[in-house]
């Protein structure tokens, strides 16, 4: 595990779990969307991945329409919490949540007999490692799968974007809690890195409270296209968002929709 994965997602964990809470809240559209392009497939119900789930609010919204749900991280307090979420919302039993390292999907999920009929991988949960990783993780969840299943890789980051769009600097308020956010693009690398510095506010003071030095592969739509294949998932359609069903256009998020082939 890279050593910014570790401190953002396990050592600050409680700094990064305030980000996705806030989440939470878009996370009834999405899921609609995703039911919508599900039922266009003919899928209904079934047993759903959720790679690099976090604290679960693809799974349990998926599981409150009456799919079963997988969900594999790293992350101990996140699966906590997912566990804590999904007892709220009353799907405790539609759900399962797994610690461990999707590169090694297999043999985390793999006690599991059902094949799966979605996989999900959602809010640029790929391009932590290298590229002979994310095409393994994509791999096992094909192997994991049905034929016919569908794969969403939804609310992700892509090069197009960033090619008219980069922003250097962003901060983000919650709670108490201020984020600063400093960036760095390689254009020829495709690499983002991003120094995130995590304060406090007291009054009319900021408090630094820690940092983390975020270092990862920004995708294009061929790009990632190409690597599913090479996986096993041939791409149907790419929308810009998946809770509107918008065309994707370079200024819009990557949300891919493919079938296992
Ligand atoms: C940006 S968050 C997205 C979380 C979730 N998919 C969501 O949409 O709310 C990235 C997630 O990837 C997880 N992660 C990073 N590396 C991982 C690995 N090797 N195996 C499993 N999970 C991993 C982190 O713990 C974190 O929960």
């Amino acid at each position: 595990m890279s050593n910014w994965v570790k401190k953002l997602f396990i050592e600050r964990a409680d700094l990064f779990l305030k980000l996705m809470n806030q989440r939470w809240t878009k996370t009834e559209e999405l899921t609609n969307g995703i039911i919508k392009v599900l039922n266009n497939c003919g899928i209904t119900s079934g047993n759903l991945l959720d790679l690099c789930c976090g604290n679960g609010r693809i799974s349990v919204h998926i599981a409150k329409k009456g799919f079963r749900a997988v969900g594999v991280d790293i992350s101990k307090t996140f699966l906590e919490d997912a566990k804590k979420k999904a007892s709220e919302h009353g799907v405790t039993n539609m759900v399962a949540f797994l610690e461990g390292d999707v590169r090694r999907l297999k043999e985390v999920v793999g006690r599991l007999s059902q094949p799966f009929d979605v996989v999900v991988n959602a809010w640029t949960s790929i391009g932590f490692y290298s590229e002979k990783d994310d095409r393994s993780t994509f791999k096992q969840a094909r192997e994991l799968s049905r034929e016919g299943a569908i794969l969403f890789i939804t609310e992700t980051m892509h090069s197009e974007y960033l090619a008219l769009k980069f922003t250097p600097t962003s901060y983000t308020e919650i709670d108490d809690i201020m984020l600063l956010e400093n960036r760095e693009y390689d254009q020829i690398t495709s690499q983002m890195s991003t120094c995130w510095k995590f304060y406090k506010r007291c009054g009319n003071d900021l408090v630094f409270i820690d940092k983390a030095e975020i270092l990862h592969h920004i995708y294009s739509l061929s790009e990632l296209s190409l690597l599913l294949k090479k996986a096993g998932w041939d791409m149907m359609t790419c929308y810009g968002s998946l809770s509107t069903l918008q065309a994707m256009n370079p200024l819009t998020s990557l949300n891919i929709v493919a079938k296992a082939c």
